[in-house]
């Protein structure tokens, strides 16, 4: 089943938005898997923004996602990594339609709430990077069949 990474970021903790942004995405369905409350530091902001580090906003990007602590997430689910960038709403707020998160809870482009991983690759990759597989659990729901078309 396809997952993907959640990083509920340092201006959403600062602004007790953890229980809002897991919410939302609670809400349609993707299962919770992995969570935990942590503190990115500078080489692990690196390995994982690795595809920025020649972007003009890189320093400004590590120096915000280590600023304090964040929220660390993986979500399961047929198409995670697309619903899951649909709630989001798109990476500049200004862009973003009302009722995704960023379009409701977000105006600057480098205070925008929340991350989620790109494409299942990147889901991987950046799972690895914040979780063990010891930490993600597997676990059925009762209600998995009225969320789930299975048959
Ligand atoms: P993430 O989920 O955080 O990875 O956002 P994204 O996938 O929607 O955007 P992208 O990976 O392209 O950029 C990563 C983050 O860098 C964004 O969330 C923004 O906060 C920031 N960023 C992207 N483009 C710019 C830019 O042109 N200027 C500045 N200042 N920040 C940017
Ligand atoms: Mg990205």
């Amino acid at each position: 089943m396809e997952r993907t990474l959640v990083i509920v970021k340092p201006d959403a903790v600062q602004r007790g938005l953890i229980g809002e942004v897991i919410a939302r995405i609670e809400r349609t369905g993707l299962k919770l898997v992995a969570l935990k409350l942590s503190k990115i530091d500078r080489e692990t902001a690196h390995t994982h923004y690795q595809e920025h580090v020649n972007k003009p906003f890189f320093q400004g990007l590590v120096n915000f996602i280590t600023s304090g602590p964040v929220v660390l997430a993986v979500f399961e689910g047929p198409n995670a990594v697309s619903i899951v960038r649909k709630t989001m709403g798109a990476t500049n707020p200004v862009d973003s339609v009302p009722g995704s998160i960023r379009g409701d809870l977000a105006i600057s482009l480098g205070r925008n709430v929340i991350h989620g991983s790109d494409s299942p690759e990147s889901a991987e990759r950046e799972i690895s990077i914040f979780f063990s597989p010891d930490e993600i659990l597997s676990y059925e729901r009762a209600i998995d069949n009225w969320i789930l078309e299975r048959d």
